[in-house]
């Protein structure tokens, strides 16, 4: 049986821990009962040499792989494993194509054409990042020294990426936002959405959206409605003739949600109506940017609508509260960026305990959150929001399928996609518990090993 580069001895850095980057050996031929091999084949990840267009797009090798040494699999679901999460101690995965095929304990895994030993470390389904806004140019450093020196985070910020996105070219563009997907994927990030919003025009928005769509992103959301751009300046409701006509139906062939902000700075109630009308028109799948910088209507908007998501939700009243709870609309919770824009924290552990769907996402984004690491986005969720590690691994995975309704993806159990994210550590808390560390070991995205 092929092992990993070292069994799980403390830490990244632990001496038996192998190089960081260090991925899983592996041997074909017969997986159990076969008598120790030598040694395991180890391959060190360089992140510079696979693309996003290649990073989980085809499955390595034809045939099935187990993968045990598992200390604890995380399967999120109840049917095969302990509590919400669906714990199985010393476990196996069996993958075959871009499928998980067998989920379980070690002892009663099936044979396979190859095996790999993961040395004792904790398998979770790979991250469903549910929030993202990819495809720019430029950075807003100044921005961000400034507000730490005090200057508030306002809507207005994200004409400086507007005007930097607008001045490349498509190449550029892809080639940026296929760098940020890779970087996604290296950190346990398996399934990712990400928008328009930094284009405005009809031709930036659609060349926005196409470069997207070529990525190696899973889903793709119109957001021509970030903001009134400069040449629109006093006639909001030009340029949502605009975003609700032309525009929508220039991106609608490469787009899967719609999505608008509703914020003082953006668009006010009203407004917000008008474009989700135009998606649900369009037959898109709705979400909103709402409650961001302080309570307003993006939240009732969202659940009147039957939007798949709210976003941010850092100020709810009570009402919105209840709102969300009453609804099938998920709070997807944003702390990286409540944390980098010095806003309170979402309140996650008041939206769980109303009953309330939450996910948890990067948005990674030039302006309120340069950050794509769902690792410290989990971390965050605990130490920030007041989620339990299994409610913040649960709000990372399911969560995000569900604000993305993609049914394949946060579980690991037959017929799911074979996403999976092996952790330098024995279980799951060390997420929140070693926040910091570079705890993502390994990475298999639609059944191909990417890290
Ligand atoms: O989700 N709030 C609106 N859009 C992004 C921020 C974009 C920016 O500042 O560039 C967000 O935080």
């Amino acid at each position: 049986m092929g092992t990993v580069s070292g069994p799980y001895t403390g830490g990244p850095s632990g001496p038996a821990g192998g190089q960081p980057g260090a991925v899983p050996g592996e041997q074909t031929g017969p997986t159990l009962g076969a008598p120790p091999q030598p040694g395991p084949q180890v391959v060190p990840a360089d992140p510079h040499t696979h693309g996003p267009a290649e990073s989980g797009t085809a499955p390595d090798q034809a045939g099935t792989t187990l993968l045990q040494g598992i200390s604890q699999l995380v399967t999120n679901d109840p049917a095969v494993g302990e509590g919400p999460l669906g714990l199985i101690g010393d476990a196996a995965v069996v993958l075959d194509g871009d499928r998980v095929v067998w989920v379980g304990p070690r002892v009663s895994a099936p044979a396979a054409d190859r095996a790999l030993d993961l040395g004792q470390r904790a398998v979770l389904p790979g991250w469903v990042d549910s929030h993202s806004h990819l495809v720019f140019a430029g950075d807003r450093a100044a921005e961000f020294t400034a507000r730490m020196a005090g200057r508030p985070y306002e809507a207005g910020g994200i004409g400086t990426t507007v005007a930097a996105t607008r001045g490349v070219e498509r190449t550029e563009l892809l080639r940026l936002a296929r760098l940020r997907v890779d970087e996604m994927v290296r950190g346990g990030t398996t399934t990712i959405e990400t928008k328009t919003g930094y284009g405005l025009t009809v031709p930036d928005e659609t060349t926005s959206a196409a470069v997207a769509a070529e990525s190696g992103v899973d889903v793709v959301t119109f957001l021509g409605a970030h903001v009134v751009p400069p040449e629109f300046d006093g006639d909001p409701q030009g340029y949502l003739d605009l975003v609700c006509g032309p525009m929508l139906q220039a991106v609608a062939r490469y787009v899967q949600f719609l999505d608008v902000f509703c914020e003082d700075g953006a668009f006010d109630g009203a407004q917000t109506r008008r474009v989700l009308a135009a998606g649900q028109r369009a037959g898109l799948g709705l979400k909103v940017h709402g409650n961001q910088l302080r309570e307003g209507e993006g939240v009732r908007l969202a659940v009147e609508h039957g939007a798949v998501s709210v976003d941010h939700c850092t100020y709810l009243s009570d009402r919105d509260v209840d709102a969300l709870a009453g609804s099938t609309t998920v709070a997807t919770l944003l702390p990286a960026c409540d944390l980098s824009t010095r806003q309170p924290p979402a309140p996650g552990r008041l939206l769980v305990d109303a009953g309330a769907r939450i996910a948890l996402a990067s948005n990674c984004n030039p302006g309120s959150s340069y950050t794509s690491s769902m690792n410290l986005v989990v971390a965050l969720g605990v130490l920030q929001c007041g989620l339990t590690a299994e409610e913040a691994v649960q709000a990372a995975t399911t969560g995000g399928a569900a604000a993305l309704r993609l049914p394949d993806v946060g579980f690991l159990a037959p017929g799911a996609r074979a996403d999976l994210h092996v952790l330098d550590a024995p279980s799951y808390e060390y997420l929140a518990y070693r926040v910091g560390m570079p705890l993502t070991r390994a990475v298999w995205r639609r059944g191909a090993r990417v890290v």
